[in-house]
């Protein structure tokens, strides 16, 4: 067992609070896992959200190439984090190619926050910001890994404002998965660089592609989310319409930085 508490299970008629349970899954948990990644996906407010994986791929997080952290409410699975080791030559899956890694010892040294679903009923808990902070913690255990990355499309804010508040800052924006529009994260796990920016920031919308993808060219790095005051979204889609990624740049002269994927 990870963790247990109480949370709140909010439906259309009513606010109740229910214990929950957190573990590390098994193969066992594979019909369930791939249920509640069915039903999340049948109710994405975009469909370019989210990667679905097929029943194979999902298999291999399982304590083969990395593990899955769920939670249960009356023994039910209503969220898990996939955490994902990508090999070295796999140009999919191993986000340091996009981030500029180069060196197998840095490429070899990957792991990935990969998947994330919490049930629409249970949302608004922080349960992806508590199994992100115990899968990190798993992987720094692991004495492993070296970089973290994970990637998060753009507007998708929710989940972009939880990476960041995990250490993790935007070091690239790019089509991955053939079509889809991503953010690539990073963060090192061994020299964390959090706080170790310039004065100078530059705020953007999450929706102006362009514009970030010309910042990030010019070495700016997503480092924080900030609400946009008086933004009224027209629908569900457009929410991210509402928010800003603020830009900034490494400062070198501080020291302490890993200038690996530099
Ligand atoms: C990303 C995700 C896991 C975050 O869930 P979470 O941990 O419950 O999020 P938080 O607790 O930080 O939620 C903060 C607020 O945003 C709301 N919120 C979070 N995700 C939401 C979503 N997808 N749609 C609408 N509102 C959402 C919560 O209800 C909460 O609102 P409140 O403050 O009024 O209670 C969840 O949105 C999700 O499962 N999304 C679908 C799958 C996905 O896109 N995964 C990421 C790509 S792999």
């Amino acid at each position: 067992m990870i963790q247990t508490g109480t949370l709140k299970k909010k439906t259309a008629w009513a606010t109740q609070e229910v214990a929950y349970e957190m573990r590390y899954l098994d193969k066992s948990d594979l019909p369930s896992i791939m249920d509640l990644q069915s039903l999340i996906v049948s109710r994405l407010t975009r469909k370019d959200l989210l990667e679905a994986f097929p029943y194979e791929f999902m298999k291999v997080h399982i304590n083969e190439r990395g593990f899955i952290i769920g939670i249960f409410v009356d023994k039910e699975l209503i969220a898990f984090r996939n955490v994902y080791f990508p090999g070295i030559d796999d140009q999919e899956w191993n986000l340091g190619y996009d981030i500029g890694l180069k060196q197998a010892n840095d490429l070899g040294n990957i792991a990935n926050l990969q998947m994330i679903c919490v049930h629409p009923d249970f949302r608004g808990n922080s349960l992806a910001l508590r199994m992100n902070t115990k899968a990190i913690q798993r992987i720094k255990r692991l004495n492993r890994y070296t970089h973290l990355c994970a990637t998060v499309s753009p507007y998708n804010y929710w989940n972009v404002r939880i990476l960041l508040n995990c250490g993790f800052i935007i070091k690239e924006l790019k089509y991955k998965y053939q079509d889809k529009l991503r953010y690539v994260l990073y963060q090192h796990l061994i020299k964390p660089f959090k706080g170790l920016w310039t004065q100078h920031t530059i705020n953007k919308r999450l929706t102006d592609i362009d514009s970030q993808m010309a910042l990030i060219k010019e070495g700016f790095i997503g480092i924080r989310l900030n609400e946009i005051p008086g933004h009224i979204p027209q629908s569900i889609a457009d929410n991210a319409n509402g928010f800003e990624v603020v830009y900034s740049k490494i400062n070198w002269d501080q020291g302490g930085v890993n200038q690996d994927c530099w």
